[in-house]
């Protein structure tokens, strides 16, 4: 659920970078990207990716946009290599007019329930929730304004 960026380190060298996302212009732009393909996830789950071929999935800020997660947690489990890992990460800004009801009334303890319990369903083990807050920007951060938080669930599939 990619755009321009990829929120990757610059300094580590990848095998390849294979993302997805909706819009084209924002996909060519992403320099981080080997390839990627273009595919609307609540008309179709099914994933152009083979069985056991991913090393690390990441979804930034895209998990809450899913009409259809639980389908979309399987597909992950079966392009992941076994001692694959999974990471989801959101903050708690969204377009909310695009959220299911459960984030849309859900706290981030909810959030994590919701994430969890899809993840267990289509096999994904080791789920660990991290919540973080973060430091605001100069100058609000002198004043005591923080700046976004940082939740993130990553699993494994271990078999
Ligand atoms: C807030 S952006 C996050 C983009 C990127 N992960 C980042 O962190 O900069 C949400 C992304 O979710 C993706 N997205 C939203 N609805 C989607 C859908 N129905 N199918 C596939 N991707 C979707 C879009 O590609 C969009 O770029």
């Amino acid at each position: 659920m990619s755009s321009w960026v990829s929120h990757l380190p610059k300094d580590v060298k990848y095998k390849e970078v294979i993302g997805h996302g909706l819009n084209r212009q924002e996909l060519i732009a992403n320099q981080q990207l080997n390839r990627h393909w273009i595919q609307d996830l609540n008309r179709s789950q099914e994933l152009p990716l083979g069985k056991d071929t991913i090393d690390f999935i990441l979804i930034v800020a895209g998990w809450q946009y899913l009409q259809e997660p639980e389908n979309i947690a399987e597909e992950l489990y079966r392009i992941s290599k076994p001692n694959g890992i999974l990471i989801i990460s959101f903050s708690n800004r969204a377009f909310w007019n695009k959220c299911p009801n459960i984030w849309l009334n859900g706290t981030y303890k909810e959030h994590f329930e919701y994430i969890n319990s899809i993840l267990i369903g289509a096999g994904w083990e080791n789920i660990r929730n991290t919540a973080e807050s973060s430091k605001g920007l100069y100058p609000f951060n002198i004043i005591g304004i923080k700046g976004d938080p940082f939740f993130c669930v990553t699993a494994n599939k271990s078999y």
